[in-house]
This record gives structure tokens, C-alpha cells and sequence, in this order.
């Protein structure tokens, strides 16, 4: 199992089997990293993103890629920041847990990841990094058919913060 970090656009990763994005509960595509996703993927993944209809706080869902040439988009949903006494912390576990049981579902050896709900979502990104780490590394003991897990940090500080926890 291999957990690596990486700086700068998840978009240019192409030696991946999936992206993952922070999405929204309504897969509705937005700004950040789903903004960013959904302009290099084209209109095909709004699309299908609309078919599928939405997806649970703590939840993932799995769709094409359009235009990207990776195989897959992996679209979780990250908790908005409410303080940290509304389940905050399970459900970015979830997240995480549920992006990993997603992509070994569909034969998705190594994934991309942003730092979910560390953006719009307010989550602070030092308590976000301990549990995005934690919960993608036992997430993939359970599933070692996911062998490899990015994750890209678009800023010095959020990456700072993930190699701190790595
Ligand atoms: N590559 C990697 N990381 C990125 C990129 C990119 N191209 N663009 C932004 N980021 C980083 C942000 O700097 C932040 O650290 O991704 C992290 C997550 O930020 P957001 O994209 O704002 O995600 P989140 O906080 O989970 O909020 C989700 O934002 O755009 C909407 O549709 C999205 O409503 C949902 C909400």
C-alpha cells in the first residue's frame, strides 16, 4: 500500500485509475477541485452526475470521466464545517472509507484525492489531514486491491499539514 503526497492540480494527474472530487450533495459540479474536475472532464460528467441525481454527506459515488484520460471519477461528499461537534470528524472518515470501497468496486487500483472539505467547507486542515490519512490507509487495509493513494495539495499550507500526518 502506498499513500504519496503531491503538490499542485489533481487534473494532471494521468496515471491514475480515478480522480476523486469534493463534490456537493447534489453532484451539481461548483468551484475548487469539482470546478476544476468538471472543466477538464466537459459536459459528459455533468451529465452523468445529473442521472445519478446525488450523494450522502459521507458518501461516494462512481461515474466516467469524460474527457480526462483517467478511467474513472469517484464523486465524495466532505461535511461542511460546523465546529467539529456535528459528526464532522465521521463523516470525513466516511468520506474517505467510501471512496476506497468505491473504487476497489470497480477495479480502481490508485486513486487521486484533494484534501476534501478543506476548501469551501472550512474543515481545518490540520484535523482534516490526520483523519483523510487515517481513514484512506485503514479503508485500503480492507481493500488492498486499492494499492496506491495520491493525494494532491493545491496549497503550501494543506500540504504542510498532510506531510505533517505522513
Ligand atoms: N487540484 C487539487 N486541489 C484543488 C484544486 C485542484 N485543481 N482546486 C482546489 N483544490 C483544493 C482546495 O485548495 C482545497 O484545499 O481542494 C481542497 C478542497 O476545496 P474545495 O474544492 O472547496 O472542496 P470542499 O471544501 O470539499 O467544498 C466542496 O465546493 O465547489 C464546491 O461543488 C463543490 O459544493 C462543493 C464544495
Amino acid at each position: 500500500m502506498t499513500l504519496t503526497l503531491h503538490r499542485g492540480d489533481i487534473t494532471t494527474d494521468t496515471e491514475v485509475d480515478a480522480l476523486v472530487t469534493a463534490a456537493n450533495s447534489g453532484l451539481r459540479g461548483g468551484g475548487g477541485v469539482d470546478g476544476a474536475i468538471h472543466r477538464a472532464a466537459g459536459p459528459a460528467l455533468l451529465a452523468e452526475c445529473r442521472r445519478i441525481g446525488g450523494c450522502a454527506v459521507g458518501d461516494a459515488v462512481i461515474t466516467g470521466a469524460g474527457d480526462l484520460p483517467v478511467r474513472h471519477v469517484i464523486h465524495t461528499v466532505g461535511p461542511v464545517w460546523s465546529g467539529g461537534g456535528h459528526g464532522e470528524p465521521a463523516l470525513l472518515a466516511s468520506a474517505h472509507r467510501r471512496t476506497v470501497e468505491v473504487a476497489a468496486a470497480h477495479g480502481c487500483a490508485r486513486i487521486a484525492l484533494p484534501a476534501i472539505s478543506c476548501g469551501v467547507y472550512g474543515y481545518p486542515v490540520e484535523q482534516a489531514a490526520a483523519i483523510a490519512v487515517a481513514s484512506t490507509r485503514e479503508a485500503m487495509v480492507a481493500h488492498p486491491e486499492v494499492v496506491e493513494a495520491r493525494f494532491w495539495l493545491f496549497d503550501e499550507r494543506t500540504y504542510a499539514a498532510f506531510s505533517a500526518v505522513l
